[in-house]
């Protein structure tokens, strides 16, 4: 129920217990016995924003040979930094549907991070997860199905770790909206509440963080929101109940950057380490852990078990990944400036130490491991063509299909409209953390955005792909036309560029304060679609409409009109923008990309959950409340309980070719259980000291030289230190049956279903398609415990996979090639949460159905469990 209280979990489960892990725990727990309590401290605790190289460093403890490491952003490419590249956003990657693709983006991003001296790299995003379409930075994530994100994440941390970087898992969880996200912000007391039941929580917001876990992730960033009343990073039911004990989590949680608003609540309840270190405000030098945290464990209200809990929790993850091999450590730029020589201590007000900080390392990859490549075959895969009438697409480079001019005409004439096909005038980078919709749209704004090396806009990359000896292109590349109508009258076809744009909450774009206001395109782009449409060609002409857009745009101003032929939803593409819309365009790539999120008629189509409503007034009280109360019902599984038509749905994409589906099989490998089998116990964690040190060891060494600003675990005096005379206990929260292994308990992983189909290319050309697989649970279901109905959403994705058929048209002109696909379906697929059982749980009687096609509303074949 929505009762607004996060029920207690403690004490934090201590890491160590994977199998996965253990090596890395052994020499994690070898190194932290040998540490002082401040050097425990130290590594726990950023230095304070901006006093050191990146987003975040902690402490390092030199003696033992134990580094500061660099935390930086995000999930789109190294924020902050030179010589990069400006990878497409999550919402490309997971439009693109291709796990491959999602691993090596992981792993190119992972390997620019390592030769930058990154340690940790601040993505993936999974979360939000879409709940509101206009959320400020759902383009952050992968789309808003959880199976979808979840999947995503996976391949992504996989790519980013196995070059030995870690990953983070963020944000979580139901940091769904940028409005009232935090309290400075916004100039509200508390940050919002955002209210979940159980059961939704675990089925949407934590099921991506299961993947993740289950991947291997070392880090998970707690985020800025409250959960039902309790700041996500001091939840202990969020952080010690589900993530730790449920989810089986080896790894580190750290903090979004000040979103720690208590310090020994947060010990408790299984924060791990704050970042950037500072308490309350920005870089002021105090915080609620360094200094206050010594004081905490020295006073009893933190055990010493705790503390060696969250440090060897982060020395195991370091070793997880194998930084203890690096040789070049520490960051060899400076998330502060772009000069060789600069302050080693930014933040500092008083310290004028300088370095070199930048050493302007290419990270870029060469030859045909330049990142760029991968880039534009990702931005390609990525764009989703949603209409094509006549088969207007692909455009012929020169011009006419058949090559041939227009009578009367010696060529073929095409026209370009629109800002979004240009470059900003005023550089590519002139906004701080691309907060401006200026020019073409390749990513949103906020920390998960980046500097762009270099920036294909459209226009250029049209121009020089069509054949100029029989294509004749002009471009207008502003959103209003001008008053000579011949600039759009003489054209055959006219190629339109719109965009919408949006970003995290810190930064605003005119009225846009991170979430959207609407869900409308930008800067005019609707007018202009409708003045370019009824003029091109005196009304003839054909019209192409490209959509650079952080999330779903209503299109309905445009999309019916008859010489609008084609649409693309090109989303962000990152740096090669242009080159990869040319490859779409002209069918060098066959699009293959598929919505990752529905496209309504209207806004109000999403639900009434789907909005940013909530405004607080002064009698509002404490903290602004957003209860979750759609529950399931997100996206797709709204409008399909609502039998609401969508414009266009989620999973929809277009291709050049034609795909057929047969021959589904539904195996089923064992018989149904309503539970899963008795949770395993893992092994047993390192034992901790619980001997509280003596205080005087935590004194700042004499003759200390301290960076004003920075912060130091030492204390200036002991004062106000009381060791305890016996050392406090507490009751242990009762494990979760559902916990066990990494990522819940390891039955919830079988397999019990195999789902085999087939599919053909019975079109003209090569290319992708994206199978998908969907399941609904037995109709009218009951408990058979407590006899009540159990609602279900109408159906959910569980599989994907996008594969390559090439065309090969038989002379009877029956079909193409078949290629044979095979899904297998876990426990946990076709279980749901059970809230009185905590456990999931699997409906034994009725069927289930098993609906393999190419949306979420294209279901070809069905099959029955
Ligand atoms: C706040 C953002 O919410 C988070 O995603 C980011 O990693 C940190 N700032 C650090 O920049």
């Amino acid at each position: 129920p929505l009762d607004g209280q996060s029920p207690p979990w403690y004490p934090t489960p201590k890491g160590g217990a994977d199998p996965a892990w253990e090596e890395s725990y052994k020499k994690a727990a070898e190194l932290v016995a040998q540490m002082t309590l401040v050097e425990k401290v130290n590594v726990t605790t950023g230095t304070g924003w901006s006093m050191d190289m990146c987003v975040g460093n902690n402490g390092a403890v030199p003696r033992l040979g134990f580094p500061q490491l660099c935390l930086q952003d995000g999930p789109l490419g190294i924020r902050f930094a030179d010589n990069i590249t400006a990878f497409p956003a999550g919402i490309t990657v997971g439009a693109t549907w291709n796990k491959e693709l999602m691993y090596q983006r992981g792993k190119a991003h992972g390997k620019e991070a390592r030769l930058k001296g990154v340690n940790v790299l601040l993505g993936p995003a999974m979360g939000p997860f879409g709940r509101m379409p206009a959320g400020g930075r759902n383009w952050e994530g992968f789309g808003s199905d959880p199976v979808l994100q979840g999947i995503a994440a996976a391949q992504t941390i996989k790519g980013i770790q196995d070059e030995g970087v870690m990953a983070t898992a963020k944000h979580y969880v139901a940091n769904e909206q940028e409005h009232f996200r935090q309290a400075w912000e916004w100039g509200i007391p508390n940050a919002i509440s955002s209210n979940i039941d159980d059961r939704t929580l675990h089925e949407i917001y934590v099921w991506p963080f299961a993947d993740s876990v289950r991947a291997g992730v070392t880090s998970v960033m707690c985020s800025y929101n409250q959960v039902n009343s309790s700041y996500a990073c001091q939840n202990s039911k969020l952080l010690n109940g589900i993530l730790k004990d449920e989810l089986g989590f080896q790894g580190f949680v750290q903090s979004d950057w000040l979103a720690q608003r208590a310090g020994v609540a947060s010990a408790e309840a299984g924060l791990d380490m704050t970042m950037p270190g500072d308490g309350l405000r920005w870089a002021k030098g105090d915080s609620l852990w360094g200094a206050e945290l010594t004081r905490s464990v020295l006073n009893g209200s933190v055990l010493v078990e705790r503390l060696d809990d969250m440090v060897t929790r982060i020395v195991a993850s370091w070793y997880q990944v194998g930084q203890d091999k690096w040789e070049n450590e520490g960051p060899n730029f400076s998330s502060w400036t772009n000069d060789r020589i600069g302050k080693l201590h930014e933040g500092s007000p008083s310290d004028e130490t300088t370095g070199v900080v930048n050493q302007h390392i290419n990270v870029q990859g060469e030859g045909k491991d330049f990142h760029g490549n991968l880039v534009r075959q990702i931005a390609a895969e990525g764009t989703v063509m949603v209409k094509n009438e006549g088969d207007l697409l692909p455009l012929s480079r020169k011009g006419r299909k058949d090559g041939q001019a227009v009578a009367g005409q010696t060529k073929y004439r095409v026209g370009v409209f629109g800002e979004d096909a240009r470059l900003p005038r005023d550089g590519i980078n002139k906004c701080p953390d691309q907060s401006c919709n200026e020019g073409t749209l390749a990513s949103g704004w906020g920390s998960g955005a980046v500097d762009y090396p270099y920036l294909i806009e459209p226009m250029s990359a049209i121009r020089s792909a069509f054949d100029n000896g029989s294509v004749f292109v002009t471009d207008w590349l502003e959103n209003k036309l001008p008053k000579q109508k011949e600039i759009v009258q003489d054209q055959d076809l006219c190629i339109v560029f719109v965009n919408s744009d949006a970003g995290e909450g810190y930064l605003k774009w005119e009225d846009v304060r991170g979430d959207r206001n609407d869900l409308e395109l930008q800067k005019g782009g609707n007018e202009l679609i409708k003045d370019v449409a009824a003029g091109c060609g005196k009304g003839n002409g054909d019209v192409v409409v490209v959509v650079h857009t952080v999330g779903p745009v209503i299109l309905e101003k445009f999309i019916e009109t008859p010489n609008v032929k084609a649409v693309l939803i090109a989303n962000l593409p990152g740096q090669e923008s242009g080159n990869a819309i040319v490859d779409v365009l002209f069918g060098d790539v066959n699009p293959s990309g598929r919505l990752p999120f529905t496209i309504a008629k209207k806004e109000a189509d999403y639900g009434p959950g789907s909005k940013v409503k909530y405004f607080p007034t002064p009698g509002d009280g404490l903290a602004p409340q957003q209860n979750f109360s759609e529950g399931l019902y997100v996206d797709y599984r709204y409008f399909d309980k609502q039998s609401i038509a969508p414009r266009y749905e989620f999973g929809y994409g277009l291709s050049y070719s034609k795909f057929e589906l047969s021959s589904l099989d539904v195996r089923s490998k064992t018989k149904k259980t309503p539970l899963p089998a008795s949770r395993p116990s893992g092994l047993a964690p390192p034992t901790y000291s619980t001997e509280i040190p003596d205080a005087k060891s935590a004194l700042f060494p004499e003759g200390f030289h301290k960076v004003e600003k920075y912060i130091y675990p030492w204390l200036d005096s002991t004062s106000g230190v009381n060791p305890p005379k016996t050392p406090a206990s507490q009751p242990q929260s009762p494990l979760s049956d559902a916990g066990g292994g990494p990522g819940g308990n390891p039955d919830l992983y079988t397999p019990v279903v195999t789902v085999g189909v087939s599919i053909s290319n019975m079109g003209p050309v090569d290319g992708s398609s994206v199978v998908q697989v969907y399941i609904t649970f037995p109709q009218n279901y009951t408990d058979p415990e407590t006899g009540e109905p159990v609602d279900f959403p109408v159906r959910v994705l569980r599989g994907f996979e996008k594969v390559f058929v090439a065309a090969q048209k038989q002379k009877d002109g029956k079909g193409g090639e078949g290629k044979d696909i095979e899904f297998e379906l876990t426990r946990k697929d076709l279980s749901y949460w059970d809230v009185r059982r905590q456990n999931w749980v699997m409906p034994t009687t009725g069927e289930f159905g098993i609906e393999v096609g190419f949306s979420s509303r294209d279901l070809r074949l069905k099959g029955t469990w």
